[in-house]
């Protein structure tokens, strides 16, 4: 019952679309109809540049541990909590409030993983700065962080067989949803930050 009730709070907080809501109120435009389509902070840089989009990844990622600290307050096991992370991240993507047309969750998905795997988390995440910084593709290093955190759970054997089949399941959603960029990435067609010229 517990479980049942952290997994729909979680959904419903997952839900709130920060980057939906601002460029709304802000330039009366819907993210999901501008640049990338992506209801994300990526996109809200395109559309607000940088200080909002920093506001939108730090609210973002709030989300995630936000339902992560409820399932762990309440007393859930591990693999519970990692499940209502997930159904954060599943809000994130597919909100309720605004016609579960959403975002790719990365930024949810970085709160989750710092939350349940803090120390590859943060491995995964300093290395991801530096792909982002290098490559200039925001996608490329989310696919990185996405996919090796996870990985080094599995890894070094650190985590339940709960825990890290949920945190594969968040990797499997993030990669579906990152579907069109890894074609573009293939094809040397992917958005590069900073630049005008935008492929949804
Ligand atoms: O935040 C998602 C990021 O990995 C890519 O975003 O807007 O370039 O598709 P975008």
């Amino acid at each position: 019952m517990l479980i049942a009730l952290s997994i729909i709070i979680s959904y419903l907080i997952g839900s709130i679309s920060f980057s939906y809501l601002i460029t709304k109120k802000i330039k009366k435009i819907d993210i999901r109809k501008t640049g990338s389509g992506n209801a994300g902070a990526t996109n809200t840089m395109r559309v607000l540049g940088t200080k909002w989009a920093v506001g939108v990844l730090l609210l973002d990622v709030i989300k995630g541990i936000v339902c992560v600290l409820i399932a762990r307050a309440i007393g859930l096991p591990e693999w519970a909590v990692a499940f209502s992370g997930l159904a954060a991240i599943v809000g994130h993507d597919f909100p309720v409030y605004f016609g579960f047309k959403g975002g790719k969750g990365v930024a949810t998905t970085i709160g989750v993983f710092f939350m349940i795997m803090p120390l590859y988390a943060l491995i995964a995440g300093v290395l991801t700065i530096l792909i982002i910084a290098i490559t200039r593709f925001v996608s490329l290093g989310s696919l990185f962080f996405l996919l090796l955190t996870p990985v080094l759970g599995w890894f070094f054997n650190d985590y339940s067989a709960g825990v890290l089949i949920i945190a594969f399941l968040i990797s499997i959603l993030a990669y579906y949803q990152h579907r069109a960029n890894i074609v573009r990435l293939i094809h040397g067609k992917e958005n590069k930050l900073g630049h005008k010229k935008i492929q949804a």
